[in-house]
């Protein structure tokens, strides 16, 4: 039985040295130290030893086991280094490659000059309010002194929805949410960007468009005034468009306000000098504003011997065209990514 145990423990530690896979090692445990293994083969035989013999061939049986356990355990550490280092090596990346570059995408033009415009007039101390896409003709019209049958209302072709709804023409509706929202008749200074439709649709017109609005009411002894308004749309168009800008108030009409003025900035294209684009004047109009009327701040809940103030209105299309010298409106609304593309992360 010493021989077979020795042979056992020889041949084991022989085959250790040669085990290669998790597979072979734990075949090779089950074959010596498995129910029906080689050492288990011995400790069932030594019934038949002599009580002498049993202890003597007992802690022989001890010591081959944890010595072929042992080494077992020393093989399995080293295959499975092996096995890690097999896998770091396979799977090594050259980091000094270069990478695939991933094409993000970029705010669109029109989005960006929203967020210039609410950040800039945030920083004066404006609030920016929205209001409803879907507008009564109460708020987009008759709150704005234009009652039903007004010659003015032609200047804007609607789209109506039912009698009473329809796409709001322009955010000036905002202003009259604005003024009845505040029950207390607190002074107001808020712009409102946003959509507005029309019907109309050709080279230089979109059925539907981007507005900025812009309504300052105070306390009469405030006396915001026109030099306020002229101030502000400078502060406007300069920041937007370029310190050199030069402004042109031309009187105009709009029933919200009285007066009322066209406002043009000097040609971008031709500098002022006159080409196709400012139909050689050198002026580009941008802008509709004026002294709020006092039929708008009566309609509204606001006392017109008590309150005044200014409001102005303005494509927010025209003004991308302007800032990034784009000469034609339908690049800005076909989405064609040669076009969005140069607006990659550029200012
Ligand atoms: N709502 C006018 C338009 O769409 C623009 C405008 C003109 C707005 C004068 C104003 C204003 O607030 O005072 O043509």
């Amino acid at each position: 039985m010493k021989e077979k145990l020795e042979q056992i423990r020889k041949i084991t530690k022989e085959k250790i040295k040669d085990l290669k896979s998790m597979q072979e090692l734990t075949d090779l445990k089950a074959k010596v130290l498995g129910k029906k293994g080689e050492l288990t083969e011995i400790l069932r035989g030594m019934k038949d030893l002599s009580a002498e013999e049993r202890p003597i061939i007992g802690s022989m049986v001890n010591k081959v086991r944890d010595e072929i356990e042992d080494a077992i355990k020393e093989a399995q550490q080293n295959i499975e280094q092996a096995l890690i280092n097999k896998k770091l090596e396979e799977e090594k990346i050259d980091i000094t490659l270069p990478s695939v570059k991933i094409k993000r995408g970029s705010k669109h033009p029109i989005n960006r000059v929203i967020e210039e415009i609410e950040d800039l007039f945030v920083s004066m101390g404006y609030d920016v309010i929205s209001g409803p896409e879907l507008e009564t003709d109460e708020y987009c019209f008759e709150r704005l002194n234009l009652p039903k049958g007004h010659p003015a209302r032609d200047m804007q072709d609607s789209f109506y929805i039912t009698n009473e709804y329809l796409l709001r023409t322009q955010t000036s509706s905002v202003q009259a949410r604005t003024m009845m929202a505040n029950k207390n008749c607190e002074p107001i200074r808020m712009i409102c960007t946003g959509k507005t439709y029309r019907r109309e649709d050709d080279a230089t017109h979109s059925h539907q468009f981007n507005q900025v609005e812009g309504l300052v009411i105070d306390k009469k002894e405030r006396n915001v005034s026109l030099a306020d308004l002229k101030g502000t749309l400078e502060v406007f168009v300069r920041k937007l468009i370029g310190e050199n800008s030069r402004l042109r108030f031309r009187p105009s009409y709009f029933p919200f306000t009285e007066p009322s003025y066209e406002v043009d900035v000097n040609c971008f294209k031709c500098g002022g000098k006159g080409c196709n684009l400012c139909k050689e004047t050198g002026w580009i109009e941008i802008l509709g504003a004026g002294i709020v009327h006092p039929n708008v701040l009566k309609m509204n809940g606001y006392d017109p011997e008590k309150f005044g103030g200014f409001a102005f209105g303005t494509g927010i299309d025209r003004l991308a065209m302007f800032k990034y010298g784009i000469t034609d409106m339908r690049y800005l609304y076909t989405n064609d990514i040669r076009f969005l593309n140069q607006f990659d992360r550029k200012d």
